[in-house]
């Protein structure tokens, strides 16, 4: 889809780059030229991963927990070392679970919270000063699309992807002028064993999350991929503030009042809402 030196000599600084869709995106901007620098808790899973992407050890690799503001700015410090600048940060660790609301503890909320919506402050704040200094960048935060619908199940995650959502359109503008683009993607349901094994832990969630998609299907990885590599590179340089939906059309349909009758099969379905003209 794109050329294969779109990225070539940008430094590419990914939160939660050592699994799930956070790996998807770097093999994809590893494949495109770019030089990646990987920042997670685990520090085994980022070897492997950087192991994976390049045997000869181009990419950094750095453990931190988001949530802690001086292991974040060491992280950063560490890719500066190493790469002298970052030209695109991507906000893509999270921690989320399913659980009642009434069930959830202090630490319970504040753990998700503060992993995504203070831990993406942390990384953008010491990334976006080395970016002003500069006077480019780009940041592409990770959401989900209840950022906006809210969901049951999942309070602690819908309120700070929310927050991320505010961040981004609010940087978006102060940071604008500055030539730092703000951009940020929710993504439908795409299978990683991260996600899958929290929110849809059994077949029958799985099927009924399948099922509310429009299209019948779960995102894949690299459509998400491809997006991402559209987003931070030079292919969009006037996008800015903007968070690009990619669910199969799968909020709306779950939104929508009489959403629910498409499981109506087709046919029988326009029969009965010819009956019902009056
Ligand atoms: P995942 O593999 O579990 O990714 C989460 C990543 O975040 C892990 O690499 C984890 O690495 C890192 N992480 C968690 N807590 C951290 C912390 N405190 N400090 C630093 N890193 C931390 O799941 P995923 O599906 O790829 O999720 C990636 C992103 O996509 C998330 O923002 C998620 O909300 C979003 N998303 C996913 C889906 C989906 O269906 N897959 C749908 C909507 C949105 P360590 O354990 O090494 O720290
Ligand atoms: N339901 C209710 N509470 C839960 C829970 C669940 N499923 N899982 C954890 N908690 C609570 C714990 O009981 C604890 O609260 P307590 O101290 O009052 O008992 C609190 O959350 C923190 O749990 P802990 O395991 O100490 O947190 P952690 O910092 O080690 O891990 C998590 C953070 C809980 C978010 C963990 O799931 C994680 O590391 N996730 C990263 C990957 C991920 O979530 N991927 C999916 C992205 S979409």
């Amino acid at each position: 889809m794109f050329r294969n030196d779109l990225l070539a000599e940008k430094v590419i600084l990914i939160t939660g780059g050592g699994s799930g869709l956070g790996l998807v995106m770097a093999r994809a901007f590893a494949a495109h030229g770019a030089r990646l620098s990987l920042v997670s808790r685990d520090r085994g899973r980022l070897v492997a991963a950087a192991q994976e992407l390049d045997p000869g050890g181009a990419v950094h690799v750095h453990a931190a927990d988001v949530r802690d503001p001086a292991a974040v700015q060491a992280a950063v410090d560490s890719a500066l070392a190493r790469f002298g600048r970052i030209d695109v940060l991507v906000n893509n660790a999270a921690g989320n679970f399913l659980a009642a609301t009434e069930d959830l503890s202090a630490n319970a909320f504040d753990a998700v919270v503060r992993i995504v919506l203070h831990g993406t402050f942390h990384m953008t704040s010491a990334v976006g000063r080395h970016m002003l200094e500069r006077g480019a960048g780009t940041i592409l935060n990770i959401l989900a699309t209840y950022a906006w619908t809210g969901s049951a199940f999942v309070v602690p995650s819908a309120a700070a992807k929310a927050g991320v959502l505010a961040m981004t359109r609010s940087l978006a503008v102060e940071w604008g002028g500055a030539g730092i683009r703000v951009n940020a993607i929710a993504p439908g349901p795409i299978p990683t064993e991260g996600a899958f094994s929290r929110l849809l832990p059994t077949p029958e969630l799985e099927q009924s999350a399948r099922e509310r998609i429009p299209m019948k299907r779960f995102g894949e990885p690299g459509e998400l991929a491809n997006l991402a590599l559209f987003l931070v590179s030079d292919a969009s340089p006037y996008i800015n503030g903007e968070c690009v939906t990619i669910d199969g059309g799968g909020w709306m349909n779950a939104g929508g009042q009489f959403n629910q009758l498409t499981r109506i099969p087709r046919e029988e379905l326009r029969e009965r809402l010819r009956g019902f003209r009056r």
